[in-house]
């Protein structure tokens, strides 16, 4: 049990340690890259919870998205070292997009 830790660990930076998009990505880059294994490419939820049409976050303000992806929430892991507001502002129109049909 006690060698099992370190494995964990190891396991654990590995999936946190998220590669930044480049500088001039679209939202639907990001999202692609960042969140699609977790909220699945039509955002229809997957591990995570739906982000499309209908969902909770779509009746939410720009700010809810914002902070979950920033400081992360519940098993989401942080985004604010791999993003900058202009690639954030990109990911959440691109979310917005989608939820708007
Ligand atoms: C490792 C998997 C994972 C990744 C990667 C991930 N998320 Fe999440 N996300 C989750 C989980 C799990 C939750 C639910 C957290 C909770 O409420 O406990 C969540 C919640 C959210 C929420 C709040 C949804 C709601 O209705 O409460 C938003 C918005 C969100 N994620 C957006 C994103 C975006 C945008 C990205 C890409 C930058 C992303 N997530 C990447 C797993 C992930």
């Amino acid at each position: 049990m006690r060698k099992a830790v370190p494995v964990l660990l190891l396991l654990l930076v590995a999936a946190c340690s998220v590669s930044r998009p480049e500088p001039d990505a679209t939202g639907e880059e990001i999202y692609t890259q960042l969140c699609a294994n977790c909220h699945a490419a039509d955002l229809s939820g997957a591990l995570g919870p739906p982000l499309g049409p209908e969902s909770n976050s779509s009746v939410q303000p720009d700010a809810f998205l914002e902070i979950s992806i920033k400081q992360g929430r519940g098993r989401m892991p942080s985004f604010s070292s791999a993003l900058d507001d202009a690639q954030l502002g990109r990911l959440v129109a691109y979310i917005r997009e989608v939820q708007s049909g």
